[in-house]
């Protein structure tokens, strides 16, 4: 029973930092203060003239003169910016292009893009300017790979190639939105998630206007099973998956029909038999008739969806490839397609990748292998080495990473001894700091980053933070679509009684379960469980008002979002690509996540987390509680002495 029930519901959470900057943490350190102050005042409608001489009035001669000549390289020219895009590079001992600079072409690109682009850096662009064919860059964490991208984007728009030709492929649409803003309106359409950019082919395809109602629906091939009578719904009792005992539970047939369309697989006996191997699925008994049931389901999916009734998220990227829309004759290949974060793309992506160019375009893919982290949800492992296979890539080279501290890296090697991370020469020295999980409100302000490989413990800490009147949100609308789709299932659950709210919850958790037992990942599928209901748990008792489900759900819409705010707790999966000058690791002893029964490769993503986690930082690095990896200086010391 909810102890505290009230009758009113507070007034839904509503960002009040319209202005603050939405990638705050690329702007230099030294100019946080002002742009805080910038943004602040701008959101009292104050003058944005004023501040912005205010901040020039504590500038040194120095940094004027800079300012002054990028400035006047930006007014110039009908406003285009000087850098050159179109250079020519004296090759020099280790084969690299070394490409000269002005001083106003630095300029220029600092108030372009907010640094000079490396030897490596103008290579590629040097590349995509004077060379044919594709290519890919393997870099590490930091090293400029997402800056690279709209280096080029830039250049290639300088030289008169419409942003219309060019395709920008990113991973999650809070990084499309924030490179829209970066790159102006005019790049609207060019910027997009693969996601999007298959649903819109498809839309294209099927004439699917603004003004068409068109069903997304996650539940779309549960419907479809309902209607064979696979699983039990509203007014079918059949379970034929079950009582035919085709699988032990019905999860896997539907992570199976998932999975065989990201992989871009047909449903054969061989490739479920693959994938439940891969991806530890327990309880497939009868794989032909499995096989023969997900067949029909998927071609009833298809045509629900080419008569335009109902598509799910899966859809809108396989269905492009199905129906090779590459042969379809009004598709036109973009010039140029750049995609980031390659080394995450799964089967059914990378195809999605190469339809767009066409056999005329040209790809360039940035990513990182160390930093995979969605095979999970069906990335093939050894993505960068099929996307360079797939598109007879050349491989450019870009080193250093820009982003962290020299202390930060020296943390990575230690842990990684394989990655050859190095630090830029400019960096600063950084700091880590280990402090208890009960300090961390004592720390935490403005444009921090709160990171945690479990959503429970975001959950907690992000309304102990909102009842300290810090604004705090986690990222990912996505995972809060996760939390109600399990409260749903929870409330559904015949046991379900809101006055015995946590009993409830306790009572589904037991039997879903008790369906695990026995698999090979019953420890990862219950630890995964147990991470939802915990949070849901910290939900409800937060929300002491709280009359009913719908309640809980509200609240799950208020604390998960897309939008950046001031402080931004995320899952380590969604902090990918991300930065920010101050990082907390929160519960850092969950990393990394080990159960039984773990493949090797789960091992290695896991690992990847951990490398993504440590090198989101620009200047501080906040461990929050005691972990295996990190023992502070002192302890380290001494227990380096203790074993000489
Ligand atoms: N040549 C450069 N000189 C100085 N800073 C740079 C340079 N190139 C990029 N940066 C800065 O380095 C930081 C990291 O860049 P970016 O996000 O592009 O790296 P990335 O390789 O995409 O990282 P990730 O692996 O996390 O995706 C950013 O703050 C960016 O502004
Ligand atoms: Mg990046």
């Amino acid at each position: 029973m909810n102890e505290h029930n009230k009758t009113s519901h507070p007034p839904k959470q509503k960002p009040s930092w319209n202005n603050l900057p939405t990638k705050a943490a690329r702007i230099p350190e030294k100019f946080l203060p002002e742009v805080l102050q910038y943004a602040r005042i701008r959101d009292c409608s104050g003058s944005g003239f004023e501040v912005v001489i205010n901040l020039l009035n504590t500038l040194t001669q120095d940094e004027l003169q800079q300012i002054k000549v990028a400035i006047d390289s930006l007014v110039l020219d009908d406003h285009k910016p000087a850098y050159t895009a179109n250079r020519t590079s004296t090759r020099d001992d280790d084969n690299l292009g070394e490409i000269q600079l002005s001083d106003t072409e630095k300029a220029a690109y600092t108030a372009s893009f907010g640094f000079v682009p490396s030897k490596y850096q103008l290579n590629i662009v040097n590349w995509i300017t004077q060379s044919t064919g594709n290519a890919c860059c393997n870099a590490v964490a930091g090293a400029g790979k997402s800056s690279s991208l709209l280096l080029i984007a830039k250049t290639l728009e300088q030289l008169g190639v419409s942003p219309y030709e060019i395709k920008v492929c990113v991973f999650g649409k809070e990084n499309s939105k924030d490179l829209i803003k970066k790159f102006g309106s005019g790049w609207q359409s060019s910027i997009s998630t693969l996601h999007s950019t298959g649903w819109s082919l498809v839309k294209q395809e099927l004439g699917i206007r603004g003004g068409h109602k068109i069903k997304i629906s996650s539940k779309k091939y549960k419907d479809i099973a309902v209607s064979f009578g696979l699983i039990r719904g509203r007014n079918s009792r059949n379970s034929l998956l079950t009582s035919n005992k085709i699988v032990k539970q019905t999860d896997v047939f539907f992570k199976l029909l998932d999975l065989l369309r990201l992989c871009n697989l047909n449903p054969t006996v061989r490739n479920l038999q693959n994938l439940c191997e891969h991806h530890n699925l327990e309880g497939l008994i009868k794989p032909k008739e499995a096989v023969y049931y997900l067949d029909k389901c998927l071609q009833v999916g298809e045509q629900q969806a080419a008569n335009k009734i109902c598509f799910d998220f899966t859809d809108q990227l396989w269905l492009p490839v199905k129906w090779r829309l590459s042969n379809s004759g009004w598709l036109k290949p973009y010039k140029f397609v750049l995609v980031d974060e390659c080394q995450d793309l799964n089967a059914v992506q990378l195809e999605l990748v190469c339809m767009l160019a066409g056999k005329s375009g040209r790809i360039l893919a940035v990513g990182d292998p160390k930093q995979a982290i969605m095979g999970f949800a069906g990335a093939d492992c050894d993505s960068y080495a099929a996307i360079m296979a797939r598109i007879q890539a050349l491989e450019l080279p870009l080193s250093i990473c820009y982003r962290c501290p020299t202390e930060h890296i020296a943390l990575v090697k230690k842990l990684f001894p394989d990655i050859a991370i190095e630090p830029s020469p400019t960096a600063q020295s950084g700091t880590i700091h280990q402090i208890k999980k009960e300090e961390i409100m004592d720390y935490v302000q403005d444009l921090d980053m709160i990171l945690s490989r479990k959503t429970a413990p975001l959950v907690s800490l992000c309304l102990k933070l909102i009842a300290n009147k810090k604004k705090a949100q986690i990222k990912g609308r996505s995972i809060g679509d996760n939390l109600r789709k399990e409260l749903e299932a929870i409330e559904n659950d015949i046991y379900f009684s809101w006055d015995e709210f946590n009993l409830s919850l306790d009572t589904y958790f037991e039997s879903k379960c008790a369906t695990y037992k026995g698999s090979d990942n019953e420890e990862q599928l219950t630890e995964n469980l147990k991470d939802k209901i915990d949070a849901i748990r910290e939900i409800y008792r937060a929300t002491p008002h709280a009359k009913n489900v719908k309640d809980l759900e509200l609240e799950i819409d208020n604390i998960f979002s897309d939008e950046n705010a001031p402080i931004t707790l995320s899952t380590c999966h969604r902090a990918k690509g991300l930065e920010a000058q101050r990082i907390f690791i929160y519960e850092p002893q969950h990393m990394p996540m080990e159960w039984r029964g773990q493949k090797s490769w789960q091992h290695g993503q896991e690992m990847n987390l951990l490398y993504v986690a440590l090198t989101r930082s620009k200047s501080e690095l906040f461990i929050v509680g005691e972990c295996k990896w990190y023992k502070p200086e002192c302890t380290q010391q001494s227990d380096d002495e203790q074993e000489g």
